[in-house]
């Protein structure tokens, strides 16, 4: 397959803060001197202890274990704030857009954000928080999202931020996992013009949830919510505490926070990540990544209950001294120019969204995006899923009116920060690649049999060495942190993607080989959906696929096989979806539900999920070989009674 290719225009290899010369000479240092590289690297953050230690690490069994820079003493929420006081205290630090168009945008000045974050730390502590403790954060995107997350980096208490549109039940099984005593949240959240109960799924939450013990809410709408015993209003208890609130020295290596995510087995993992790695790593790679640049108004269209809003919203953007834009609304509401507008509004030059935003919006025609300006776009991001050659250049095109370039950021929960991407001054762009590696990153593809594989290829896609963001562990399963990433080939990390890699080195991810499927950007175990839908009592067995959607890029298609004496209904397909809705959260809800009287599966009973997918896919003339199937005239029935 060839590829259009998109050289460097000139203004940008001229004035970016790294040419091609620069990323080849970065790359090169990284390799040939990491603890040099990195200890040089690790000055743009601000310690109180500096490190005299690099990278410690080895992925081998008999000696596993990861660290980066463990003699450094630092504060995150310092390095976020305090140190920014003198230079820029009145420069706007985050910029809070409404969902609603006609409300007023707010704006806190990293002063007004320090102030903020002394205070929400104060209440944490009199709450009973100190370092270590885990608080479980369910907000919706309001300036108070950002002020917990900062507070709890500050006194060095782990968050632990979910999704506010994970279910209740998503939520207690997330405070009970790593043993939260404290959850923040807000009466409800507003998206789109709807509201979201939140307080109330905290309540519903806390029935399952023995060790939640305190909730403090944000009135955020003002909507009517029952407070308990164990509820505390935060501006009650704001108006009793001080602004005044030392940051906590924390160790490097400290954990800084705490974020599920979905796995292809069991439930989902609390990814772990360290103080030290991971700021730099978010700081370095925004700037990196997006040739951040004083002044720059930067807008990372994600929720901050994803890695992208941790470390695009918040870490990266704020330890770089930047002005952050915070949208607590959806980019078509109320029209497809939203997103448009808000970047006018507050002249924003670097937007971050992911393929799944685009498609969406590229549907609804050009108009709705040549109605705005868009004048002040400089730079163009990319993530969260691969993005196809037509999204990638309308983009460009439309959009960025060919001024910007598309900087496609290849990366993972467990990654902290961005590891293939290109970087504007460097790297020609081809639509459709995450393109290069960043320095200190050195993949490898993999076959089946775990062999290297070289030059022009495709394969499994793993890093070869450890990076100062990556995961430290996964919480209470130091075991299967290890079991998950480093023995499918032992001494790597393997990321779970496939991936190609073309003649010119250019990586492209060809999307999950496990059983995790990407919907609309958001990672979803198929063995979560699976697991909610057999919790239906009329359903005896069930088994998930993704399937090729035109907007979410996959979409969840479900096989369930219902109990003796059950009717399949049209109702029940229903039933069964806004089940899982309610079990896990609407971003798992599936879009298809055949009803099978069997599944297909080996004589052994291992369900054949490659011919599952290949039905979903509507791929059903390229079945493979079906012979050692038990009875191989389910598939039969499951071809001829396709869905969609
Ligand atoms: O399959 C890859 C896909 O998203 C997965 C990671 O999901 P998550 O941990 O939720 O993090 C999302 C934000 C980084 C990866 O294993 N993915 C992410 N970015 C890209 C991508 N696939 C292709 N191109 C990307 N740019």
């Amino acid at each position: 397959m060839t590829a259009d290719l998109f050289p460097v225009p000139d203004e940008w290899a001229t004035q970016a803060r790294i040419d091609a010369a620069g990323y080849d000479r970065l790359y090169a240092a990284a390799k040939d001197g990491p603890d040099a590289f990195w200890l040089e690297q690790a000055k743009r953050l601000d310690w109180i202890e500096a490190p005299q230690k690099a990278g410690d690490w080895s992925f081998d069994e008999a000696d596993f274990h990861i660290e980066w820079f463990a003699d450094g003493t630092l504060n995150a929420a310092a390095n976020c704030l305090d140190r920014h006081l003198i230079e820029r205290g009145d420069q706007v630090a985050i910029i809070w857009e409404p969902d609603v168009p006609t409300e007023e945008p707010r704006r806190f000045t990293y002063r007004e954000l320090h102030a903020e974050v002394c205070r929400f730390a104060n209440v944490l502590k009199a709450n009973g928080a100190t370092k270590g403790d885990r608080v479980t954060i369910y907000m919706p995107m309001i300036p108070e999202a950002a002020f917990a997350v900062l507070a709890c980096a500050r006194i060095g208490a782990v968050h632990s931020v979910v999704f506010g549109g994970f279910s209740a039940d998503a939520l207690a099984g997330r405070v009970q996992d790593c043993d939260s005593r404290i959850v923040v949240t807000a009466d409800e959240g507003r998206r789109g013009g709807k509201r979201v109960a939140l307080k109330a799924c905290v309540d519903e939450a806390a029935a399952q949830a023995p060790s939640l013990e305190r909730v403090i809410v944000v009135r955020a709408t003002g909507g009517d919510v029952a407070m308990g015993e164990r509820d505390v209003w935060y501006h009650e208890a704001a108006a009793q505490v001080s602004t005044d609130c030392p940051p906590e020295p924390m160790n490097a290596e400290d954990p800084l926070f705490i974020l599920y995510t979905s796995g292809s087995t069991g439930k989902p993992k609390g990814v772990l990540h360290s103080t030290g790695g991971y700021l730099l790593w978010a700081s370095l790679t925004h700037e990196w990544c997006f040739d951040y640049r004083p002044g720059d108004v930067w807008w990372c269209a994600a929720d901050i209950g994803w890695v992208t809003g941790h470390t695009y919203i918040l870490y990266g953007p704020l330890a770089n001294g930047a002005t952050t834009l915070m949208y607590e609304g959806l980019p078509n509401w109320p029209d497809a120019s939203r997103i448009w507008q808000v970047v006018d509004r507050h002249r924003v030059t670097g937007l971050f969204t992911a393929p799944t935003a685009l498609r969406a919006l590229m549907k609804e025609g050009d108009a709705p995006v040549t109605a705005t300006d868009r004048s002040s776009l400089r730079i163009l991001g990319s993530v969260g899923e691969p993005i196809n050659p037509e999204a990638w250049r309308w983009y460009h095109e439309v959009v960025g009116e060919g001024r910007c370039p598309i900087i496609d950021t290849w990366w993972q929960t467990e990654t902290g920060g961005a590891l293939i991407a290109p970087l504007p001054g460097a790297t020609a762009l081809k639509p459709g690649s995450a393109t290069r590696p960043l320095p200190g990153i050195f993949p490898q593809l993999m076959d089946e049999k775990g062999e290297v594989l070289e030059g022009a290829t495709s394969g499994n896609l793993c890093i070869t060495g450890s990076w100062p963001g990556q995961m430290r562990t996964v919480w209470g399963d130091h075991d299967r942190f290890f079991q998950t990433y480093f023995t499918t080939y032992p001494g790597k990390y393997f990321t779970g993607d496939g991936c190609r890699r073309d003649e010119d080195d250019y990586y492209w991810i060809t999307g999950r080989v496990d059983d995790v499927i990407n919907v609309s950007g958001h990672r979803m175990g198929t063995a979560e959906v699976e697991s909610a839908l057999v919790l239906h009592a009329k359903v005896a067995e069930a088994a998930v696929v993704g399937m090729p959607h035109e907007v979410k890029g996959q979409g969840i298609y479900a096989y369930v096989t219902l109990n003796g004496g059950v009717a399949a209904s049209e109702e029940l397909a229903a039933e069964l979806k806004h089940w899982v809705r309610r079990e896990i959260g609407p971003i798992a809800t599936p879009d298809a539900i055949q009803f099978a009287p069997a599944l297909p599966k080996t004589r052994s009973g291992k369900i054949m999920r490659r011919i599952l997918r290949k039905i979903a896919e509507g791929d059903t003339g390229a079945l493979g070989d079906t012979s050692t199937l038990a009875d191989p005239a389910v598939v039969d029935d499951l071809v001829a009674n396709r869905v969609g």
